[in-house]
């Protein structure tokens, strides 16, 4: 086995050899230690201020478990953690900074190979972006879905029963008291959000990428298999390093259609989109907004998980997880079987017998849930870059739609008028909010599914065309058009709308249009002027160089890969 970059630190002679010895030795480390086995990094976004990941630590003690089994050398490295229901304005504001911390973090150690331990939703991709970037061979193990919700009897999904009951409760549906009880029920232990949202849908990107062992997106996060897995991930990290298995043999092209294949049978998250472009960028794969529309549109969503369905993510475990639906695609031809994994097996190997136990919850290919359901790309002179809608989360009637639109500046002027009850707006309108991309909010808030006006409510609607620049929960429903590039705030054309323009939304034409003539739409622009840069800090460095959604939303210096190699010694 060749010499391993571990010792450039730890087998060196002299001043520099003490240095990076000697300090470490401080935790009790024996001498052997540093005898040229792999050091394994394990990459923790353990926070109590990410409640989905509040469990790490206990995680990766299993993962210690296996790389000392293996006889490597285990070192546990914070990162910045990202807690999507906490952080403001936005965790995606910090996904690009966070994958810089662990890039660093990487590159900067005396680390052979890293396992990425990831949960809530930006914690993914972030620690996947800032590990491509450096190409050391690494393994990917998520934290694992919470329980089930359980309330009154029936069963309650993160996010997708909130904006539900959230609704029930404005018109009068649901007691406050009830809803208040229901905050200690939805989420009962630990792990991410338990329906088919980002975190769940990342962490199936995880493994359709290849960048896991098989069963890790569905594990529930209390069941002790998930700490089996954690300990076999161990022990694999230090084989992989033996072998020089890098990121970038997994991570090609095949591995990334395969996932968008199978972000389109699970019913997966908009947010796949922007995060796997991102990801592609870094290791240096070319990936753009119309593969999502001709590899995975017209494939059949096969997974009824809330929000595009019923079920929840521990029923899709006790189900047969991602490997039942990947050995669908694969008997469907909607698979590369050849696709290399972490576990140095193809993704066929890894599935060709999984078993489906229920077939309410994982559908076959003769009986799917829902035709054509993958993630639709649309275009326009309001998106002349791309949009895209969820067709699995949409209401069928309002997939060709003609509207007047009502238009928010921003955010906050969409709270403040939504229940104006004067408000000019019925169920046949097209909603409209601006300022809310990348560069806007700044960070792309998860915006886009703006709640309905009171009024609407009342009379029963239950879905309206929504259309914005920003992005939309994993967990939320309704037929809304997200990620329009350019962002208003960049002088997108969804800038120049006003409220009362006519607005044609036709999903099986790919077709966004504002129906307003370029004279108008030229003297609109003359009037219009960009929005003054933030003063100083990560903000002003953020709307400098962030990319536009359909690029992924990484910043524009980031894009591509560095490798591991630093020349220079610390002293
Ligand atoms: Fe962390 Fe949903 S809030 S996964």
């Amino acid at each position: 086995m060749k010499r391993l970059r571990s010792q450039e630190w730890f087998g060196r002679e002299g001043k520099d050899g003490f240095l990076y010895r000697s300090w470490i030795k401080n935790q009790g480390w024996p001498r052997d230690l540093f005898d040229g086995r792999s050091v394994i990094g394990i990459c923790n976004t353990w926070s109590e201020l990410t409640p989905c990941n509040a469990h790490f630590r206990e995680i990766a003690e299993y993962v210690k478990r296996g790389v000392w089994e293996a006889g490597g050398f285990p070192l546990e490295f914070p990162v910045m953690s990202l807690g999507e229901t906490m952080l403001r304005p936005t965790a995606m504001f910090f996904r690009n900074l966070a994958s810089m911390d662990v890039e660093e973090s990487i590159r900067g150690n005396p680390i052979d190979g890293v396992v990425l331990l990831m949960g809530c939703d930006k914690t993914t991709p972030s620690l996947l972006m800032g590990a491509a970037s450096c190409d050391l061979p690494t393994i990917g193990l998520s934290g694992g879905p919470m329980l089930s919700g359980k309330f009154q009897g029936h069963d309650l999904g993160s996010g997708t029963s909130l904006w539900q009951m959230t609704d029930d409760v404005r018109t009068g549906k649901m007691k406050v008291d009830d809803y208040v009880d229901a905050e200690s029920c939805m989420h009962r232990s630990k792990g991410h959000c338990m329906t088919m949202g980002t975190a769940s849908t990342m962490a199936n990107m995880v493994e359709a990428l290849g960048m896991s062992l098989p069963g890790n997106a569905a594990i529930p996060a209390v069941d002790a298999r998930r700490y089996t897995l954690a300990q076999l991930t161990g022990r694999r990290i230090v084989q992989m390093v033996r072998d020089d298995l890098r990121m970038s043999q997994i991570l090609k092209r095949e591995a990334f259609e395969n996932a968008i294949r199978a972000n389109a049978a699970i019913g997966g998250s908009t947010n796949a989109v922007i995060h796997l472009i991102a990801i592609a960028g870094r290791i240096g794969v070319p990936l753009c907004l119309d593969d999502f529309d001709h590899l995975g549109q017209r494939l059949p969503c096969l997974v009824n998980l809330q929000p595009s369905g019923q079920y929840l993510m521990e029923d899709y475990f006790y189900a047969g997880g991602l490997p039942a639906v990947l050995r669908e695609l694969g008997e469907n031809a909607a698979l590369h079987k050849n696709a290399l994994t972490v576990n140095g097996k193809s993704i066929w190997e890894n599935v060709t017998q999984a078993p489906c136990w229920n077939r309410d919850v994982i559908h076959n290919y003769e009986s799917p849930f829902k035709e054509n359901a993958g993630i639709t790309v649309l275009r326009g002179n309001l998106a002349p870059c791309g949009a895209v809608i969820k067709v699995s989360a949409a209401s069928p009637h309002l997939l060709q739609h003609r509207g007047r639109a009502v238009v928010f500046d921003n955010i906050e002027e969409c709270h403040a008028r939504t229940n104006d009850e004067n408000l000019e707006i019925d169920e046949t309108c097209v909603m409209v909010l601006k300022n809310c991309g990348p560069r806007g909010y700044p960070g792309m808030a998860e915006v886009g599914n703006m709640s309905l006006p009171a009024k609407l409510l009342r009379k029963g609607v239950t879905d309206m065309v929504r259309i914005s620049d920003a992005r939309m929960s994993g967990t939320a429903y309704g037929t809304v058009v997200l990620h329009v590039s350019p962002e208003a705030a960049a002088g997108g054309p969804l800038a120049l709308v006003q409220s009362g323009d006519m607005v044609t939304l036709d999903v099986h034409k790919r077709l966004l249009q504002l129906e307003v003539d370029d004279a108008t739409l030229a003297a609109r622009r003359a009037r219009w002027s960009p929005p003054p840069l933030p003063e100083r800090g990560w903000e002003r460095l953020y709307v400098q160089h962030v990319q536009q959604a359909h690029q992924g939303a990484d910043l524009d210096f980031l894009v591509g890969r560095s490798g591991a190699r630093v020349a220079r010694d610390s002293h």
